[in-house]
């Protein structure tokens, strides 16, 4: 019976372009901050579908969620599947979203099916997987899987000194269910790839084994605030002109450690930011990648060394500090098959592949069978307003995700 059942792609799509319209740019994109307004519209419609598809939601300290639907021994460990609901300043319409919105579409299909499963079924929203706004990223997931402890999560602050915790209760998602109170038999993240791959090879799923270690630091150099015109340009100790080498440095190194290593300064705050006084200080971040973890070591000492060669050439202080650091993950063996043997049925085109963006199922994978479903978005084009994906290849992935999950569901 339930080898047929097939997932609704049209209810699929248009439960996202409903998401969608939370948050939504000029551009065509999203943005839903994590724990902004937005989010807090778009759990509140998240909780609303889940409820509607019968399942009980509950919501942890973490403000993760939770949508939980019975199974016939619900003393066993759910099979979970899910993803994020927050996103990047201009962000698209479907990462994390996908893997949120594909979960429930599995559960509407199952109850339109009358399928009951063994085991129970859960889908969870995991709080601030982007960092955009708290550093570090995946850091609900982080607190659940064991990496991050609660306190440490909860005192995060953005740029504006707002607190994780503080925001949580602000918008009503400071839950008070133990963050990490359970495992799951197995979990699923079905996403976007976020690469360019699957579209070039024509293949409609990735199957997705492992995940690329990354490293994210705060850098803060500090020089001196002096006026711009009366000061010689020698013994000036300006932070900017060494985060200008910082920057070039950053890329350099990556570029040693091609065609897999990637070094990105994505932000920076510059003091007092005027036009005619050179900048004393300047707050930027790092954000270091590569599929080894012997590699990310090594990059680790060359960004020290980076920081203190400009700190003595440019005669300015040079702080700097590991934010995260997210090794290198090998997904469950079963869950990999799983989802290969599920293409398979399918007649899907797939390919395995490794996942060059961080997502929640990394740390997710530490305590529980865990595995990703990738499907192609157009150009490989992700944190941009622009992202996009095709409505065929994401119902695609959640067919597949629907027999993985059942594969572990009974
Ligand atoms: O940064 C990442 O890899 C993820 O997209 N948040
Ligand atoms: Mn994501
Ligand atoms: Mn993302």
């Amino acid at each position: 019976m339930s080898e047929r059942v097939q997932i609704n792609g049209r209810r699929l799509w248009q439960s996202l372009m409903v998401m969608a319209e939370i948050g939504a740019t000029a551009k065509g994109g999203c943005r839903r901050l994590a724990l902004g307004d937005e989010d807090k519209a778009a759990r509140d419609l998240f909780r609303q579908w889940c409820q509607e598809a019968g399942c009980r939601v509950t919501v942890d300290e973490m403000g993760n969620m939770f949508a939980r639907r019975a199974g016939r021994d619900n003393t066993r460990p759910p099979v979970g599947a899910g993803s994020h609901l927050d996103t990047q300043p201009h962000g698209g319409k479907f990462d994390g979203v996908f893997g949120v919105l594909a979960a429930l579409e599995v559960v509407r299909t199952l109850n339109e099916a009358g399928i009951e499963t063994a085991v129970p079924l859960e889908i969870v929203n995991w709080t601030n997987e982007e960092g955009a706004r708290f550093a570090p990223g995946m850091l609900a997931s982080g607190v659940f899987g064991g990496v991050f402890d609660l306190e440490y999560a909860l005192s995060r602050v953005d740029l504006a000194g707002k607190g994780v915790g503080q925001e949580l209760a602000r918008i009503g998602y400071a839950g008070d269910v133990p963050c990490g109170d359970h495992a799951f038999t197995a979990f699923f993240e079905a996403h976007i790839e976020q690469g360019p791959i699957l579209e070039r090879e024509q293949k409609q799923v990735g199957v997705v084994t492992a995940v690329q270690g990354f490293r994210w630091y705060d850098v803060t150099i500090t020089g001196q605030d002096a006026h711009a015109g009366s000061t010689p340009m020698n013994g000036r100790r300006d932070a900017l002109l060494g985060t200008a080498q910082f920057i070039q440095a950053v890329n350099e190194l990556a570029l040693t450690y091609a065609p897999d290593g990637r070094g990105t300064v994505g932000q920076f705050q510059v003091s007092p930011n005027s036009r005619n006084t050179i900048p004393g200080r300047v707050d930027l971040t790092i954000d270091m990648r590569h599929p080894e973890a012997v590699v990310l070591t090594a990059m680790d000492g060359a960004v020290h060394d980076i920081g203190e060669r400009i700190a003595t050439e440019m005669d300015v202080a040079v702080g700097v500090e590991l934010v995260s650091y997210s090794p290198p993950v090998v997904f469950d063996e079963g869950c990999i098959t799983a989802v290969q043997t599920a293409c398979q049925s399918l007649g899907i085109p797939y390919r395995r592949m490794i996942s060059g963006a961080g997502h929640d199922a990394c740390y997710i994978s530490r305590i529980s069978p865990t595995s990703m479903i990738f499907v192609p978005c157009a150009g490989g084009i992700s944190h941009n307003e622009a992202e996009s994906a095709r409505p065929e290849d994401l119902a695609a992935g959640a067919n597949v995700l629907l027999r993985a999950m059942l594969h572990y569901a009974g």
